[in-house]
């Protein structure tokens, strides 16, 4: 089985959108391993992002994703971050599949709902940074 790392962005807490989600991706026969709400501070979320350090959205990022409670998942499945990159859908809400999180619960290319990681290092990596000691 794989892990891999879904995070609910903070439209989602604020909306009270957490529950549906959370029902989706049971229904999606992930199984939650871990989950945890918290507030990332400054230097933790640009340490999650790095990635994207330096691109012209980053900066923006960082204060959206600082703005507010975030709701992090470590899930498993088999192939478990191909498949939850199909149920997440495309980046950009408008270009997402109907059906897909984002379709359903995105706003715009910075508001889309949620994180989902790319890989399986990346999901070691921010599982690792989400939750630290476990
Ligand atoms: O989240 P995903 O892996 O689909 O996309 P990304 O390319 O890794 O970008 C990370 C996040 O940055 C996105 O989920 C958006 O919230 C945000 N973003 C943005 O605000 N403007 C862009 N042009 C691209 C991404
Ligand atoms: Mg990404």
């Amino acid at each position: 089985m794989e892990r891999t790392f879904l995070m609910l962005k903070p439209e989602i807490v604020e909306r009270g959108l957490q529950g549906e989600i959370i029902d989706l991706l049971i229904k999606n026969r992930f199984a939650i391993r871990k989950m945890r709400q918290f507030r990332f501070d400054e230097s933790s979320a640009r340490r999650f992002y790095a990635v994207h350090d330096g691109k012209d959205f980053f900066e923006p990022l960082i204060a959206y994703m600082t703005s507010g409670s975030v709701i992090g998942l470590e899930l498993e499945k088999e192939d478990a971050v191909l498949h939850l990159r199909e149920l997440v859908g495309a980046t950009d809400p408008a270009e997402a599949r109907p059906g897909t999180v984002r379709y359903m619960y995105g706003t715009d290319l910075r508001h889309n709902a949620v994180h989902a990681s790319d890989s399986p290092e990346s999901a070691q990596k921010e599982l690792a940074i989400v939750f630290p000691k476990s």
